[in-house]
């Protein structure tokens, strides 16, 4: 049927577009110079986290954060506090402003440097959800039916609850990443998904009104692409469904680090080894410590056999506590200059405007949408 086929596969890697540097705002010493040039000549990281609650947790940090900090070295890096993601389900507008800075904080004292990536909110850059509108009229209905993390977040109160912003979800997010021409995507495992339809819509838009997007690639780390919930291992750790002795947040005090680790549910039997299937607490416990530490999986069973869970999980709590405090501390200051922290993401939100407006300009250039005068 023609319909259909209007949304079929297609294919054609393309080139990137829109790799210039900002104009309102260029680096001005020689060495801010080198380095923005330096920069644009890498591949595009983009990646996008929500500022949903009053910290980052554990799974978000060794999913994704960790991995956006190491990639600003390599990649032309843009990363986003997505407020407009945030909004599909119901949300307090009191709370809104006070998590999308705590968010943009963390992000900054994990290691984020403003002058080695692009860091911006979502909604600063309206580009975002005219490309979201756009990429509807591609989408499939059935295709946008079949993400699973609408079902399951659907399911949870209701169909009849649910917004259709949160249907049309993962075509925003499909936005965020084309605006950029990103070539890579840091996330965790949840995001796969998403990241095919991204793919998907990139490369039928090329395939329908010529080379414009950049296909993007998922950047996952197997090894911590899906932190399980300390309470209940066989779920992923998450801050809508774990209890909060589930989750380790990043911003937790070094006391209730201790505590949540102390009290994780571990398995029958005392050895310290890795068995998903037989031992999933441990597994994701030493996941965790592996993941922080450095040491390979095989070197902590080694080192803490015959020692029982007890001693396994102390070390684990310091571990956590001692990578946490010192963005805890930075988070904190950073917070306490409100004015310097909204400068910063206006000086990013301006930067993701020159690109995403140059993506845009070819956007609708290529579907025929008439260009108004200047
Ligand atoms: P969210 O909290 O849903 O906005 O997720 C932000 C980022 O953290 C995304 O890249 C997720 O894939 C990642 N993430 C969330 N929960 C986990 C988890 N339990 N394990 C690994 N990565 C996660
Ligand atoms: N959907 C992502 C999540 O829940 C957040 C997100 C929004 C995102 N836009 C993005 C992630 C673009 C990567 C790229 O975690």
């Amino acid at each position: 049927m023609r319909l259909w086929s209007h949304f079929g596969p297609d294919v054609a890697p393309v080139k990137s577009l829109a790799r210039e540097p900002d104009a309102q705002r260029q680096p001005t010493t020689p060495m801010k110079i080198r380095a923005r040039l330096l920069r644009m000549s890498r591949l595009r990281v983009l990646s996008g986290i929500q500022p949903t609650a009053d910290s980052f947790h554990l799974g978000n940090y060794l999913g994704a954060l960790r991995q956006w900090v190491a990639l600003q070295d390599t990649y032309d890096a843009f990363y986003c506090v997505v407020d407009l993601h945030a909004i599909t389900l119901p949300q307090d507008p009191a709370l809104l402003p006070h998590r999308t800075r705590v968010a943009a904080a963390q992000l900054l004292g994990a290691g984020l440097d403003p002058d080695r990536c692009t860091l911006f909110v979502q909604s600063h850059v309206p580009e975002h959800t005219e490309l979201a509108w756009i990429l509807g009229c591609i989408t499939g209905f059935g295709e946008a039916s079949r993400m699973t993390q609408f079902k399951d977040k659907s399911a949870k109160d209701g169909h009849d609850q649910a917004s259709v912003g949160l249907f049309t979800y993962p075509i925003l997010q499909a936005a965020d990443i084309l605006l950029y021409q990103a070539d890579r995507v840091p996330v965790g495992e949840d995001q796969r998904q998403h990241l095919e339809l991204s793919r998907t819509l990139a490369q039928r838009f090329n395939h329908r009104y010529g080379q414009t997007f950049v296909p993007p690639q998922p950047y996952i780390l197997d090894e911590v692409a899906k932190i399980y919930d300390l309470q209940d291992p066989t779920a992923k750790m998450s801050k809508s469904s774990s209890s909060p002795q589930g989750i380790v947040d990043v911003l937790d005090e070094p006391d209730a680090i201790r505590r949540k680790i102390a009290r994780a549910v571990t398995d029958p039997g005392s050895e310290v080894r890795a068995d998903p299937e037989a031992k999933p607490g441990v597994t994701n416990l030493l996941r965790i410590y592996s993941a922080l530490s450095g040491e390979p999986i095989a070197t902590l069973e080694a080192k803490y056999a015959g020692s029982g869970y007890g001693v396994f999980k102390k070390d684990l709590a310091e571990l956590v506590v001692a990578s946490f405090a010192p963005i805890r501390e930075k988070t904190r200051q950073i917070l306490a200059d409100e004015a310097g922290l909204d400068r910063v993401l206006a000086h990013g939100a301006a930067q993701a405007h020159q690109v995403a407006s140059q993506t845009m300009t070819a956007v609708r250039d290529h579907m025929g949408l008439l260009q108004p005068v200047p």
